[in-house]
């Protein structure tokens, strides 16, 4: 299967993201067009959406989707300087450019499709032509499915954050890095357009 896939500019990407998000049961709270730009307007970053194949009128549906930013030593944002301050003691900082990736998924009927395959793949490629030595991503004991995936996907665990109350609660870090050999290992067949 050839995936087709978008790279969006920031505001055009945020809306899509924010659709797709509409779909998922997962989260409590959903991430917003608002909140995405918020987050990215000011830093390097990378929107990538998964099309699937034109419906009858010929229309190409988004069903899943990628985003990630570059996180810097120093953070003004409050959460991100959370962030690096959990991460410090693990991830080296100095004079290496970190990405982090932030929010994705797939909707559901489109799962098991090696979609999240193909957009991490594209983003390793497109993180490793821009200079970045590292991937880091956070999760949630809970989140299984994306425990596993990020498992097929060669993520390291680095760092588990324990809930003092609920344990499924509690945080894993996971980086990956970026050299030439873990693109010679990608698997999935992409196409990608830069869209508005
Ligand atoms: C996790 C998620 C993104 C996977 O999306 P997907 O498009 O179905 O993933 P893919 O088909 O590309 O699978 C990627 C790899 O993970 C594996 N995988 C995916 N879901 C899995 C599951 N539930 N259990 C075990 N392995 C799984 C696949 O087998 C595949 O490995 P392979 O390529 O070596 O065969 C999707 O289930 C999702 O959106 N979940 C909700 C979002 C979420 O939980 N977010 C957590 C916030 S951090």
């Amino acid at each position: 299967m050839e995936h087709i896939i978008r790279q969006y500019s920031l505001e055009a990407g945020a809306l899509e993201a924010q659709y797709i998000e509409e779909y998922f049961t997962e989260f409590r709270r959903k991430k917003t067009a608002e909140e995405i730009i918020d987050r990215l307007k000011d830093r390097e970053h990378l929107i990538l959406v998964s099309m699937a194949p034109p419906d009858d009128d010929g229309t190409l549906t988004p069903v899943a989707y990628k985003i990630g930013h570059e996180l810097r030593s120093q953070e003004a944002n409050i959460m991100l300087s959370d962030l690096v301050s959990q991460l410090r003691e693990v991830v080296d900082f100095s004079n290496r450019k970190i990405f982090y990736s932030w929010i994705g998924g797939t909707r559901q009927e489109w799962r098991g499709q090696g979609r999240y395959r193909a957009l991490t793949e594209q983003q390793e490629e497109w993180v490793h032509a821009h200079g970045y030595h590292e991937l880091v991503v956070k999760t949630k004991n809970r989140f299984y499915p994306m425990r596993a995936t990020l498992d097929h996907l060669n993520f390291d665990v680095i760092k588990f954050q324990r809930h003092l109350r609920d344990n499924r609660e509690s945080k894993v870090y996971l980086s990956k890095k970026i050299a030439a050999e873990v693109l010679n290992q990608h698997r999935t067949t992409r196409s990608v357009v830069e869209a508005a």
